[in-house]
């Protein structure tokens, strides 16, 4: 432990801890600007400056270490009018165009300006450059209301691995941008929007979508339906003041139906079927891997050898519900695109699902019909434009909106979401199962799978304390599970003694590290669930803002809890799903389901 003296007051804290963690340990609330716990420590706005006793100049709290005996104060004159200026002198280079940008209300530099008491204007002087780059179908980046604090550079680069966003130029040319003046939507960009859910201000933000869907819902001759993804429901409370992790699923259906949405399915549904087509899937790649590698080639594998000659024994397979994820492995690893399921992400397909077995039911022409998602994510925006997520000439969905983008349009409506009744989600693509939640956070889909997959190969539940496996839940970059067959049925007999090795990871660096094992044929793993965002779709670019490791632990847990309290908890059994097969798709991997609920990669270099 150190001891020092902050304020008068004399505190002892564990070595290695800096000035600013020692005073909040001790409720000495320094004002900060850069800093993001867990996330950005470089100390490059110099808002939270101290004074030490001995130092000749004030210093960074956030990067400034305590030492034995130190003499700190957090609020002297000199302390309080640096602080000041400074602040001043990143004003003078701000738009100051407050009322109409995005961020009003929620901006922490507007929250830190009332903190620290501006009144007034005192500098005017040099700007930087504007320069507005929309390229990108999700996300924005305005330069003139960036602040460099490089909190973005720092999710860009160390967290997500991607290294786009970085310092460009110099002095008032200094901007955030990708290299060679590149834009956005050229670049290597994955769309995460870690950026934009980090950024302090309006600088980085998603590309609105808004407008395009009050248009839809105005237009007397359109059929608006709405999907909402698994983790919008243990987040969007937060925008009207509830406690993170409070789950409205309720509210929420009964506020699209107040805004006018004619259908409010559930992407739930789509996540039950996308485990009955994804968990086919491996199953069908393990058996084909079986005979490829002529392992212990069984009577029934014999059989069905013509069948199996033309499958794609590719291991480990890699999970395709997250469009970050899909364009990082796209430009990064464009040899490893055959580990990739072929599935369509879940919103994708209830969306191709929408315009072709729903519209048959209601007598409606697909043209009329305009699907609108609302997801956690900012890659969603770029995941619809894509061209191979079409079918007969129509797109799966229409418009995304993000979650934080959905709450500005339930106020706009005034709709008053804390005193709703809970609604129902419509029939019949709007019941799930407790396995279809848990894609909201990272590891869901492996559990959802691996619930699916042993049953079908042993005709037994899976052996997991409350279906649970534990060891790929939780925050940790990478988890990994092992899951022993045995006594499997007849037909999967072959796979008796087999140890299925999975492995989960949330955000980009961790699968970058996954992926390098594979280039290096030294993966142990027959099956990976891959999430861009830290967290999963918990903490996605779009969801609201701040994300903390505390918040993300809330959204999973009132995730986990959806999931509990279901009777229903395996997507096989889902009746609506069972009843689709029957009346529409056939069966998992069939003609119809290949047409509509299964994609294809392409190939992007990484410049
Ligand atoms: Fe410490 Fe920015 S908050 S330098």
């Amino acid at each position: 432990m150190v001891n020092l003296t902050i304020n008068n007051k004399k505190i002892s804290v564990p070595e290695g801890y800096t000035i600013f963690e020692a005073a909040k340990e001790n409720n000495i609330l320094i004002p900060h600007f850069c800093y993001m716990e867990g996330v950005h420590q470089i100390g490059s706005c110099r808002i939270c400056v101290v004074e030490v006793e001995g130092a000749k100049t004030l210093q960074a709290s956030c990067v400034t270490q305590v030492r034995e005996g130190m003499v700190v104060r957090t609020n002297s004159e000199r302390v309080r009018r640096a602080r000041k200026v400074l602040y001043e002198l990143m004003l003078s280079d701000h738009p100051k165009d407050c009322l109409s940008c995005s961020r009003n209300q929620s901006c922490e530099f507007q929250k830190l300006g009332e903190l620290i008491q501006i009144e007034e204007f005192r500098f005017e002087g040099e700007k930087s450059k504007t320069s507005i780059d929309d390229s990108s179908p999700a996300i924005v980046r305005d330069n003139s209301k960036c602040i460099l604090c490089r909190r973005c550079v720092t999710v860009c680069n160390d967290i997500q691995g991607v290294g786009i966003l970085n310092a460009q130029l110099r002095g008032f040319e200094t901007m955030i941008a990708p290299a060679e003046e590149m834009l956005l939507g050229s670049s290597a960009c994955s769309y995460c929007g870690q950026c934009t859910v980090v950024c302090p201000v309006g600088a980085l933000k998603e590309k609105d979508s808004t407008q395009a869907v009050w248009d839809a819902l105005l237009d007397p001759n359109k059929v608006v339906v709405v999907q909402t993804a698994p983790a919008i429901r243990a987040a969007l409370g937060e925008e009207f003041g509830y406690e993170p992790g409070t789950l409205v699923t309720g509210k929420m259906v009964t506020a699209l139906k107040e805004m006018g949405f004619d259908y409010v399915f559930d992407t739930n549904f789509a996540a039950d079927l996308t485990i009955m087509e994804e968990g086919t899937e491996f199953l069908e790649r393990v058996k084909s891997f079986f005979y490829s590698q002529n392992l212990m080639l069984p009577e029934f594998l014999k059989k069905v050898r013509i069948h199996l000659e033309d499958k794609d024994p590719t291991l480990p397979m890699i999970t395709s519900c997250s469009p970050g994820w899909i364009k990082f492995i796209e430009h990064h690893y464009p040899d490893l695109l055959g580990h990739l399921s072929s599935c369509k992400s879940p919103h994708m397909m209830l969306g191709a699902l929408c315009k072709t077995y729903f519209a048959q039911k209601i007598g409606l022409d697909p043209k009329n019909m305009f699907v609108v998602s609302v997801m956690p994510c900012t890659a969603k925006k770029f995941e619809v434009t894509r061209p191979e997520m079409t079918n007969d000439g129509y797109p799966n969905v229409d418009a995304v909106l993000t979650t934080r983008e959905l709450a500005r349009m339930i106020k706009d409506a005034g709709v008053d979401f804390r005193n709703l009744p809970d609604g129902q989600f419509d029939s019949p693509l709007g019941l799930s199962s407790g396995a279809a939640d848990i894609f909201g956070t990272t590891g869901g889909v492996m559990e959802a799978a691996l619930r699916t997959v042993y049953e079908i190969v042993t005709g037994r539940e899976l052996p997991m304390e409350g279906l649970h496996v534990k060891p790929i839940m939780g925050l940790e970059k990478i988890k990994t599970a092992e899951l022993k067959i045995e006594d499997a049925k007849d037909e999967w007999a072959f796979l008796n003694g087999f140890t299925i090795k999975v492995a989960v990871t949330s955000g980009l660096s961790g699968a970058a590290q996954l992926m390098e094992e594979i280039k290096r044929g030294t993966s142990p793993y027959h099956f990976i669930e891959v999430m861009g965002c830290p967290g999963g779709c918990i903490s996605g670019g779009g969801q609201p803002r701040p994300v903390s490791n505390e918040i993300r632990q809330k959204r999973m847990e009132a995730i986990y809890k959806e999931d509990e309290g279901k009777t229903l908890r395996k997507s096989h059994e889902n009746p609506f799903i069972q009843k689709l097969y029957e009346e529409y798709l056939g069966k998992p991997l069939g003609h119809k389901s290949h047409e509509l609920l299964h994609t294809c990669y392409t190939k992007r270099s990484k410049y």
